[in-house]
């Protein structure tokens, strides 16, 4: 069969019709990839969500697809979000597919440079504004609610439709839910997309059970773990440089209903799961992404799936390591530079 993406896929779970314009990148029907070298750390059968595969790297296409084929029903003109760049890289993206123009906020110097590219080269008019996301995010509110510009942050339940998608795939490959759900929180939306997901698809009889949803926060910008806003959050991992998610009460509701849990990874936790899954499993993630991984290996280490033996897990990566070379090169060394000469080849390799 054919993939041509994900509204066309589900279309039956979603709230479109035949009026609806979609607008697609044939987003979605990403793999899950077994990830052996975290079965032997965790005791349970792991599997990696590999979201950097959308078309522009990362999940946010997902609920793209849906919130600009939705705008353009609606007759809108403008779209509008504040990122931390995926979200602005997707929505420039989705916004110059549909024909119609993109405004993005981001907080000034704390984006990674692939998302920024992104969203320029696809001609969105960003703008940087000197404060963090929750700053942009709330201007964006004023301006969405007072012009006639859509928003297309994940407050917009269109988004959280599109992206609940990946439940979806995730149940129809393993042939129903997996014990657990590990996920990076930082906005919350995705971890409330999800739950919604994994729900709706019980609900159909499409799956029999529900996982656990562990979520995971940077610990310098942990407001659902501290249960208080973060003020000025701070993290290598600027995806999640979030300190007053928008979807804060619904991801708590996704941890209290599915009996999981959210928790906190540290900066160094998150870069040493970011290194491991490069080294060991060939995936290359950004860093936000590896707080999934972080946590569980956190998690696994304190025991907390004593008595799991071969239950499965899926974490979801977020988004592609190519978002962010920066600070992949920042931990590693420059590349050993020789003559052009096959005998200081062959003595390097030590052949
Ligand atoms: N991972 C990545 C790579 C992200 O870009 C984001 C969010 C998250 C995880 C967290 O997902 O917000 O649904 O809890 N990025 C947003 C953005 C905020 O603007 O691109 P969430």
């Amino acid at each position: 069969m054919r993939w041509t993406g994900l509204i066309n896929h589900y279309r039956e779970y979603l709230p479109v019709s035949d009026k609806t314009p979609v607008v697609t990148l044939y987003e979605g029907n990403t793999p899950l990839v077994p990830a052996e070298s975290l079965n032997k750390i965790t005791g349970l059968q792991v599997f990696l969500k590999y979201e950097g595969l959308n078309p522009t790297g990362s999940f946010k296409d997902r609920g793209m697809t849906m919130a600009i084929s939705k705008a353009k029903e609606k007759g809108a003109s403008i779209v509008m979000c504040a990122s931390t760049g995926n979200t602005s890289a997707s929505a420039a993206a989705y916004a110059v597919r549909g024909g119609v123009k993109c405004v993005v906020l981001i907080p000034n110097g704390n984006i990674a440079l692939g998302k920024l590219a992104q969203a320029m080269i696809h001609q969105a008019q960003v703008i940087a504004i000197d404060g963090n996301f929750d700053d942009a995010l709330n201007l964006v509110k004023d301006i969405t609610a007072n012009y006639p510009v859509e928003l297309v942050n994940s407050l917009n339940p269109f988004r959280i439709e599109g992206q609940k998608t990946a439940a979806f795939e995730i149940c129809d490959f393993l042939g129903d839910a997996p014990e657990f759900h590990a996920i990076p929180v930082g906005n919350a939306g995705n971890i409330t997309a999800y739950w919604k997901g994994y729900k709706e698809y019980k609900n159909l009889g499409k799956s029999q059970t529900l996982p656990r949803m562990l979520g995971f926060q940077a610990a310098g910008a942990a407001p659902i773990v501290h249960n208080k806003i973060i003020e000025k959050p701070e993290t290598i991992a600027t995806a999640i440089r979030i300190g007053n998610p928008a979807s804060w009460k619904s991801a708590v509701q996704a941890r209290d209903e599915s009996q999981g849990l959210i928790d906190l990874v540290t900066d160094d936790e998150i870069l040493q799961a970011y290194r491991f899954l490069a080294e060991t499993t060939g995936i290359f993630v950004e860093p936000a992404s590896a707080a999934s991984v972080a946590g569980v290996i956190k998690l696994a280490k304190a025991g907390y799936f004593k008595g799991q033996m071969s239950h499965r897990i899926v974490c979801t990566v977020t988004g592609h390591g190519l978002k962010d070379p920066k600070t992949a090169m920042k931990e590693l060394p420059e590349p050993v530079v020789v003559k052009s000469d096959r005998k200081a080849i062959l003595s390097l390799i030590g052949l």
